[in-house]
């Protein structure tokens, strides 16, 4: 079988770090002929909007739809507005394809230190909730006198919704011989939303009673990511929690240029997803210093997701083994390299 990818570089860093994710496809093609690919780009970018005034073509969803997955770089650029690239590309994306898990390893790789002092080995997944919950345009203002102005902003969830991101945590946990899922809640203080929640999520444990249960309110969860990272496995957050848990999540294990994720469709009736945690990086574009081992990282993600574990986990030794080398790192982790030599680096590791 040859797997249909489509590859969405987009601005900035994006194409300068997805080039080396392909360039790794590339070579895994090469050294395994069981694994067969067809790339096909789209440069739906800033560029494209500023020529067409949008940021896909009308029937940009159609011609997505019969891709196996989508590698994306990240888009963002000065001459557009940011909710303009967003709303246009990336957000039609995963509401249409129902890419309702955004998944997020936090995993601290051989080679890398964590900011926080302590030595266990921090290895967990945060599971987000990616398609409804806080972030909705459900709400308004409402402006009677100033004294009186207010806001209102809804947060929607919805039984479907919240079963099927919890059944998702659960079978990934069995799936990966995990034991234990934990929920981020705030049903203390988020009386309706936050309470149904926890039931929803909670009728799914009952039926799952091989995988422990456990719950904790954001903040209290927040600082025991900081105090003991280690004790979790599986973290099943809402939109808003989740989205603010990754990002401290991928501070306590090296930051941005190391961070992968993927938007997940796990149905398999769309395409999920697959792109870097960071943004375009304006500030080091066009530099060719950017660390592509977070959109590469990505990549084996995908590979992971297309039934092919074995290269995901190819993948990840070489670029633990590059990062334990210490020789060829960019600058963000404290080398002198550059895009392209660290992603040779990680290519000739994958080659032995
Ligand atoms: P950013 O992630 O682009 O950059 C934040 C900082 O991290 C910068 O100092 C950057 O140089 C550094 N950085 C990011 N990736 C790196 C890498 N691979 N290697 C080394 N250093 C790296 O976030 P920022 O600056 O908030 O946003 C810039 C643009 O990116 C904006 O237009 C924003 O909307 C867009 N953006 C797009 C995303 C996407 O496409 N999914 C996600 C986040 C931001
Ligand atoms: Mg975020």
């Amino acid at each position: 079988r040859v797997y249909k990818i489509a590859i969405l570089p987009g601005d900035g860093i994006g194409p300068e770090v997805t080039r080396e994710a392909v360039n790794v496809l590339q070579v895994l093609s090469e050294i395994d002929s069981t694994f067969q690919y067809e790339a096909t780009e789209f440069n739906w970018n800033s560029e494209f909007y500023l020529k067409h005034g949008r940021m896909m073509p009308e029937d940009g969803l159609d011609m997505l739809m019969d891709f196996d997955a989508i590698l994306f770089g990240a888009i963002g650029d000065h001459r557009v507005p940011d909710p303009v690239t967003i709303w246009e590309l990336i957000l039609p994306i995963r509401k249409n394809f129902k890419q309702y898990v955004n998944f997020r390893p936090i995993k601290l790789l051989k080679g890398l230190e964590s900011p926080l002092k302590q030595n266990d080995p921090i290895d967990f997944v945060i599971i987000r909730e990616n398609s409804e919950g806080e972030y909705t345009n459900s709400g308004g203002t409402m402006f009677h006198a100033e004294a009186r102005e207010m806001a209102v902003q809804n947060t929607v969830m919805t039984r479907q919704g919240v079963t099927q991101i919890s059944e998702f945590a659960y079978q990934y946990a069995r799936e990966h011989g995990l034991t234990k899922v934990t929920n981020a809640t705030k049903s203390n203080a988020v009386i309706h939303a936050m309470t149904f929640w926890d039931r929803i999520v909670e009728e799914v444990a009952d039926k799952n009673t091989d995988i422990k249960y456990e719950k904790y309110y954001i903040d209290a969860l927040s600082a025991y990511f900081v105090q003991r990272p280690e004790s979790f496995e599986v973290v099943l957050a809402s939109n808003l929690f989740g989205d603010i848990l990754s990002d401290l999540g991928s501070a306590i294990v090296g930051g941005l240029g190391i961070a992968p994720s993927g938007n997940i469709n796990p149905s398999g009736e769309f395409p999920s997803m697959f792109e870097a945690v960071h943004g375009s990086a304006p500030d080091i574009a066009g530099k060719g210093i950017a660390n592509p081992m977070a959109q590469i990282w990505s990549a084996a993600l995908m590979l992971e997701h297309l039934g092919r574990k074995d290269l995901h986990d190819a993948v990840l030794a070489a670029i633990e083994e590059v990062l334990e080398e210490k020789k060829v790192l960019t600058p963000d982790i404290g080398g002198t390299a550059s895009t392209k030599e660290v992603g040779k680096a990680i290519a000739r590791k994958l080659r032995k």
